[in-house]
């Protein structure tokens, strides 16, 4: 059976980008694959600063994972900096990691430009995101297309090991969904908290028609004939919408009489149908702490295991810890 891993920061909540773009792709998995979802605290640690922040993230995102339907009884769910053996592999890899490879990653580049102090975490964050891959034996990799780089690092990384030192390392997939693999904010970019423009799947209800109200549009009068390829009121309708529903509002959009009021109000009841019962069910496990605690534990032995025979392999194919 294939495996099939990612992670995701604990950089701050849940938004609906996330949610198109990776998870509901990890909860599909599940399914298909041996499945290993976990929470980047390692990643985070290159952006989030505050303690408090940090640990407040990772409840959000690992309650919101599993409201989302990641099941521990399907997937080991774990916290990255539970599994050691992962950034020992990290120093493994990053004596293959060609310095010029990482200054091209766009991630990097983004964020320095954007102010972020140039740490050598956030420098060296694409090896560990490789150790991540890499120590599991990963087949695929669910992300949205921001991250498609990192696998391709990852694999440039696993092929300069394997061919020094033999084939100990699968090279991984990345599982991106065309359709979904850049989700539009609500200013029309790509939805990302650094841009402020996200929606998120938690937040109170009150606030997510207010975002959704107040998206800008153009002025076309209502009786107007609109283009739904260039609308980001449309972009937003589509991710909720079935087929059908797409099919039949952009139908609407092209005859004209429709109103971007009328759209927002249906994408308003759209996300509650998607989401109403993760929403009750995020609620739910806040009254369970100990049921995250109980996942950690159970995650962390079983990636631990898995990791462990892979970073036995690199160390014994570079010859470290060899006996006399
Ligand atoms: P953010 O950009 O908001 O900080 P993260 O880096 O935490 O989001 O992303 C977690 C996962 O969600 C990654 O797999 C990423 O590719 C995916 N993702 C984030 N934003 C989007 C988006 N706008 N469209 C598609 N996928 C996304
Ligand atoms: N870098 C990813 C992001 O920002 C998170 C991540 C860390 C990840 N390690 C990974 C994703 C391994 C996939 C596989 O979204």
């Amino acid at each position: 059976m294939k495996r099939a891993l990612s992670g995701i920061q604990p950089s701050g909540k849940l938004h609906i980008g996330n949610y198109f773009g990776a998870i509901r792709q990890y909860v599909a998995l599940q399914d298909e694959c041996d499945a290993f979802y976990f929470i980047a605290d390692y990643h985070a640690l290159t952006t989030v600063e505050e303690r408090d922040a940090m640990a407040a993230n990772c409840h959000e995102v690992a309650a919101g994972l599993l409201a989302l339907g990641l099941s521990p009884d399907r997937a080991t769910v774990f916290r990255q900096s539970d599994v050691p053996e992962v950034t020992e592999l990290t120093w493994l890899l990053s004596c293959m990691a060609p310095v010029g490879l990482m200054e091209r990653c766009h991630a990097y580049k983004d964020k320095v430009s954007q102010g972020l102090p140039a740490s050598m975490g956030l420098f060296a964050y694409p090896v560990l995101m490789a150790a991540d891959i890499l120590a599991y034996d990963s087949n695929v990799v669910p992300v949205g297309q921001d991250q498609k780089q990192h696998i391709e690092v990852t694999r440039d990384i696993a092929g300069s090991f394997n061919s020094r030192y033999g084939e100990v390392f699968v090279l991984p997939d990345p599982y991106i969904l065309e359709d979904v693999a850049v989700v539009p904010g609500l200013d029309g970019r790509k939805m990302s908290k650094s841009y402020g423009n996200v929606i998120e799947i938690f937040d109170d209800a009150k606030a997510i028609e207010r975002k959704i109200r107040r998206m800008e549009t153009d002025c076309t009068p209502v009786e107007e004939p609109k283009n739904p390829d260039t609308c980001n009121v449309f972009a937003l309708f589509r991710l909720f919408a079935s087929p059908e529903e797409r099919e039949q509002m952009a139908a609407c959009y092209r005859q004209g009489g429709t109103g971007y009021g009328e759209v927002k109000q249906r994408i308003v009841e759209l996300f509650f149908r998607c989401f109403g019962e993760a929403r009750a069910k995020r609620e739910e496990l806040e009254r369970d702490p100990d049921l995250l605690r109980a996942i950690y534990v159970d995650g962390a032995r079983k990636a631990r295991a898995k990791a462990r025979e892979v970073l036995d392999r690199a160390r014994d194919a570079c010859g470290i810890g060899a006996a006399l």
